[in-house]
C-alpha cells in the first residue's frame, strides 16, 4: 500500500492531524506513519493531546526542541530528512503554519516527495509574523492545498497557485472539536468549573503567547494590568503558555494570581475545550481559538492588529482589539451586546473525510 507521513510538531497541529489519521486508517488503502518533530515537548503541550485525541504514539519522535527559528527549523529538517529517506513515503501531509510545517514540506519536496498542506491559503499579510512566512513558503511548494474557507482559495489564486491544486474542504480543527464535545458530559463540565472555582458562564478565558504580545516588557505589563482590572468585574482564567511564563520570569515581572485573576499552567485539550465552552468570553491571540469560538458561538476578542482568519470576524463571533479599545469591547460583551455569528460553510465535522478521499486517490494514482 502507498505510504503517507502525517507530520506534527506543535500543540495546534495535533487536533488537525487526528481526524485525518483516523480516516486514513478507516479507508485501509494507505499506510499512515505519524512523525512528531518534537517542536513542543512538555507533557501538557504534547503527550496530553495525543491522549485526549486518542492517538497512538508517533512512529517517529525527532526531539527537535526549542531554539531560534533557524536552529529549530534546521534541526527539524535534518531529522525529517532521515525519516523520508528511510520510509520512502508516497506523500507527506503537513498541517497549519508552525516551523515544523515549513521545515518538513521543504525537506520532502527536495527529496521529490509530493506534499499536501492542510489549512492552506490563510494570510495575515503581516510579514513580521513568523507563521506568515511559513504559510507562504509551504503553499508555494505544496502539491495539494486544502483550504478551510473561500478567502484561502482567493489568496492562493492571487499568488498564482494553479486551481487544480486547491481543494476547499472546510476546517479540520472543527472535526476534532465536535468529537471532543461529544465526550464532554455535564458531570465533566461541572467538575472542571468546580476545579477552577468558577461558575458556568461567569468567567473570562485568556490565552496569550504571540511574540508581538508577550516578548516585550511594556506590552506584557500593560496586558497583565488590564487582566487584573478585568478580574475585579469577572473572574479571569489564564492558562499560561511556556513562552509567556518564561518571559514573565526573565523580565522579572510580578504576575501572580490575585483577586479574580487565576494564572495557571497550560491545560490539556479536553479541559481547555470545557473551559472554553462554558466561558462568558475568550480573550486570545491564538489562531485556532478564533475558529473554535466561532463554531461555539462564543464572543472572542483577539488581541492582534490582523488575523489570517477573517471569516471568524465577517461570519463568526470574533473581533480584533488593541489595548486602547479592549475595555470598551469587553464591556459590550459583559452587557450582553455582541454579534451572534454563524458557523461558516463546511465547518461541519466532515473535513477529514473529504481530505482523506482526495489524498487516497492522489497517492494511489501516483503509485499506479
Ligand atoms: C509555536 C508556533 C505558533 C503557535 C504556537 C502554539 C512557530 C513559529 N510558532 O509558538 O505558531 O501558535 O506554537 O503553541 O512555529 N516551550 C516549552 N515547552 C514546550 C514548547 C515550548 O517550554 O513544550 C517554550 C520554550 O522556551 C520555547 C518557547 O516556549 O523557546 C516557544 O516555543 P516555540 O515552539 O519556539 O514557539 P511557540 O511560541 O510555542
Amino acid at each position: 500500500m502507498p505510504k503517507i507521513l502525517l507530520v506534527v510538531g506543535a500543540r495546534p497541529n495535533f487536533m488537525k492531524m487526528a481526524p485525518l489519521y483516523f480516516e486514513i486508517v478507516k479507508a485501509e488503502r494507505l499506510t499512515p506513519r505519524i512523525v512528531h518533530t518534537g517542536q513542543h515537548y512538555d507533557y501538557v503541550m504534547s503527550q496530553a493531546f495525543f491522549e485526549d485525541l486518542e492517538l497512538p504514539q508517533p512512529d517517529y519522535f525527532l526531539g527537535a526542541g526549542s531554539g531560534s527559528h533557524a536552529e529549530q527549523t534546521a534541526r527539524i529538517m535534518v531529522g525529517f530528512e532521515k525519516v523520508v529517506l528511510a520510509e520512502k513515503p508516497d506523500l507527506v501531509v503537513v498541517f497549519g503554519d508552525v516551523n515544523s510545517t515549513v521545515a518538513c514540506s521543504l525537506t520532502a519536496k527536495k527529496l521529490l516527495v509530493p506534499v499536501a498542506h492542510v489549512e492552506a491559503g490563510l494570510r495575515s499579510f503581516d510579514e513580521t509574523m513568523p507563521e506568515e512566512i511559513n504559510r507562504r513558503v509551504t503553499d508555494a511548494i505544496s502539491d495539494l492545498l486544502f483550504t478551510p474557507s473561500t478567502d484561502g482559495d482567493e489568496n492562493l489564486i492571487r499568488e498564482g497557485v494553479p486551481r487544480h491544486k486547491i481543494h476547499r474542504v472546510g476546517n479540520i480543527m472543527i472535526d476534532s472539536l465536535i468529537r471532543i464535545l461529544g465526550k464532554i458530559n455535564q458531570d465533566h463540565q461541572n467538575r472542571i468549573v468546580r476545579q477552577f472555582d468558577v461558575e458556568k458562564g461567569e468567567y473570562v478565558l485568556v490565552t496569550l503567547h504571540r511574540p508581538s504580545n508577550v516578548d516585550e516588557r511594556s506590552g506584557l505589563e500593560q496586558i497583565l494590568k488590564y487582566l487584573s482590572q478585568l478580574s475585579a468585574q469577572i473572574p479571569v482564567i489564564f492558562p499560561i503558555h511556556p513562552r509567556t511564563r518564561k518571559n514573565i520570569e526573565a523580565l522579572g515581572i510580578d504576575a501572580v494570581s490575585a483577586g479574580g485573576l487565576r494564572i495557571m499552567e497550560p491545560v490539556r485539550y479536553r479541559e481547555f475545550i470545557t473551559l472554553q465552552k462554558n466561558a462568558r468570553f475568550v480573550l486570545t491571540d491564538s489562531g485556532g481559538i478564533q475558529e473554535e469560538t466561532t463554531y461555539l458561538g462564543l464572543p472572542c476578542l483577539t488581541l492582534r492588529p490582523n488575523t489570517e482568519r477573517p471569516i471568524t470576524i465577517t461570519e463568526g463571533t470574533n473581533e480584533l482589539v488593541d489595548m486602547c479599545n479592549i475595555e470598551e469591547h469587553s464591556a459590550q460583551i459583559l452587557s450582553g451586546r455582541w454579534k451572534q455569528g454563524r458557523v461558516p460553510p463546511l465547518w461541519d465535522g466532515r473535513t477529514a473525510e473529504r481530505i482523506a478521499k482526495i489524498v487516497v486517490d492522489y497517492a494511489i494514482g501516483n503509485v499506479s
